[in-house]
């Protein structure tokens, strides 16, 4: 068994577990089908290596993994309403809001953010202080300036102010802070210092503007078939690819891993090697 599939092995026991049972719940049924639906886990298994990076524990930023991944899959929920960006498939099948009705997909949303927060502050095998630092951090990364405000953004800004500057901020709103949380919190938990976590941050914003960009060359090249979700979905929507078009998008997504790998400063080692698998053509 690889290491990766034994992490996410980990994490979905971990979840199984976070997450109500069938029949308990009214709940139950929308939230596991947005947390099961063979999403690439890419946010836990990053905290789970940083950690491990940073000379601690794997298994020490399990639940804080897990707790991004339910912010992961409300974000995504939300991210297919109709009055967002009106995804009709997500993993291979039909949107939480086509499958359960736009009611429960927006409370199914609500449960998992709440309860992202509930995994955090009853995590046992860290201290209170690293929880309500991981809570914090957590909090700025969604909400007020953070993912909720990226994606407000890219529902609302008019195209004539998406130049690069504001693009770029857009993308580490709604994306990159995320993936910030996870590499820094994987740090935190691993009790590195100042300069460890200002590395993991810096090799997490570089990831996280290759990753959407990676995002959207492949909505405009790639397929639902390929994806398992729609293509097309960026629509008249200016991105990265509208203002360089793909071949210079391309280029630039090479250029900011060898950002993030430089950031790191060792590229022999397994979240390296894991940030270039996340986007196998670039
Ligand atoms: C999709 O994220 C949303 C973006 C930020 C581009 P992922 O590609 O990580 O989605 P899953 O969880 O693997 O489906
Ligand atoms: C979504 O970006 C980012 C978040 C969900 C926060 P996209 O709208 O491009 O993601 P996909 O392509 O639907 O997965
Ligand atoms: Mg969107
Ligand atoms: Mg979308
Ligand atoms: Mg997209």
């Amino acid at each position: 068994m690889s290491a990766l599939s034994s992490q996410r092995e980990f994490i979905d026991l971990r979840l199984d577990r976070l997450l109500p049972r069938s029949g308990l719940d009214p709940l139950a049924d929308p939230v596991r089908a947005a947390c099961f639906s063979g999403g690439k886990r890419a946010r836990p298994i990053l905290a789970m290596l940083s950690a491990a990076h940073f000379g601690g524990r794997e298994l020490a930023a399990l639940d804080f993994g897990c707790a991004l991944e339910m912010v992961h899959a409300a974000s995504l929920i939300l991210d297919d309403l109709p009055c967002m960006d009106d995804g009709a498939m997500r993993r291979g099948a039909p949107t939480l809001h086509r499958r359960f009705g736009e009611d429960a997909a927006m409370l199914s949303a609500i449960a998992l953010l709440n309860q992202a927060y509930a995994a955090i502050t009853a995590d046992e095998g860290l201290t209170a202080e690293t929880r309500l630092r991981l809570g914090r951090m957590l909090a700025g990364a969604v909400g007020f300036g953070g993912l909720a405000a990226g994606q407000m953004r890219d529902l609302r800004d008019p195209a004539a102010l998406r130049d690069e500057a504001s693009l770029t901020s857009l993308n580490h709103q709604k994306t990159g802070v995320l993936f910030v949380a996870a590499l820094e919190g994987g740090a935190v938990i691993a009790g590195a210092d100042g300069a460890a976590c200002a590395s993991a941050r810096l090799f997490a914003d570089r990831l996280g503007f290759a990753f959407q960009l990676w995002d959207d060359l492949q909505d405009c090249t790639s397929t639902l078939e390929a994806m398992g979700k729609d293509a097309l979905q960026d629509g008249d929507r200016v991105t990265f690819v509208t203002l360089w078009g793909e071949e210079r998008t391309r280029a630039t997504i090479k250029t900011v891993i060898d950002e993030a790998l430089s950031a790191l400063g060792n590229l022999d080692c397994p979240m390296a090697a894991y940030a270039l698998s996340l986007m196998p053509a670039a």
